[in-house]
């Protein structure tokens, strides 16, 4: 891994990327809204800063050039389908061979053996149609952007943030093929080391076409699982 391209690179997940790329040595593109470039004003002489849409496929295209990884913030902003248009210009105009790594939460499903609580349900449910009736996101977008992903032959790898807080690293977060596992029962992870499993994902051969849930690895269940 040489040169990796963050899509989405001024949020708070975004930053987080870029700098664990910073430190493995990595050159690093950044894809963000032109409205948002001052936000990255402060890496400027560290990385090459694309400003656009994360859905404008000219801009992923210049962005993505010569790049053996991708790492993108997959968001369902608006009504536009922004999100699968992300997802696929990224998937079109990547390397060929590039590691490709998205963001997304637990309410994506492959529907392979995942089991969410009623509760989680209802929540996911609420947020969808409060956000589609104001049309401030569509989550159902973020849905078919991952099927996209799912289908689509590239390197790829989801991963599935629980919930989110702020806070210094605790390590690498631990992760399963399915919610609902014991093991992910805390649903809390640091926002840095969601970023940081995105990170480490891109070397990880084995986690080539797989949807990883993470948790935080100092969680409680996290910890019970640890000792067996
Ligand atoms: N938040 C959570 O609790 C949570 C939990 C699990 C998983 N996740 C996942 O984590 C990822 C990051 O989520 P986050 O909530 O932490 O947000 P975030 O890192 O702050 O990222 C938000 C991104 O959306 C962009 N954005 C904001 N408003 C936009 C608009 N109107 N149109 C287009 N782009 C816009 C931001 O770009 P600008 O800098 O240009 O504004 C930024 O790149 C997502 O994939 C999400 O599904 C989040």
């Amino acid at each position: 891994m040489r040169k990796v391209c963050v899509v989405g690179g001024s949020g708070k997940l975004g930053r987080h990327l870029i700098q664990h790329c910073l430190e493995r040595g990595y050159d690093v593109v950044a894809v963000c809204r032109p409205q948002s470039v001052g936000k990255l004003a402060d890496l400027a002489d560290r990385i090459t800063v694309v400003p656009g849409r994360t859905d404008d496929r000219a801009v992923i295209a210049q962005a993505v050039a010569g790049c053996d990884g991708v790492l993108t913030v997959l968001v369902p902003w608006g009504v536009h389908d922004y999100s699968s248009g992300t997802a696929q210009a990224v998937l079109d105009h990547a390397e060929p061979g590039a590691r490709l790594v998205f963001s997304c939460g637990w309410h994506i499903t492959r529907g392979d053996g995942d089991h969410y609580t009623r509760r989680f349900r209802a929540m996911v449910w609420a947020a969808k149609v409060v956000a589609r009736a104001v049309r401030f996101a569509d989550i159902d977008d973020q849905v078919r952007a991952c099927d996209r992903i799912f289908a689509s032959d590239t390197a790829w790898t989801v991963v599935r943030g629980s919930s989110l807080e702020e806070g210094p690293s605790e390590g690498l977060p631990v992760w399963s093929r399915h919610v609902g596992d014991p093991v992910l029962a805390s649903d809390l992870t640091r926002r840095t080391d969601f970023a940081l499993f995105m990170v480490a994902a891109l070397t990880d051969d084995t986690l080539v076409r797989e949807a990883p849930a993470i948790v935080g690895c100092r969680t409680e269940s996290a910890l019970r699982h640890a000792q067996g």
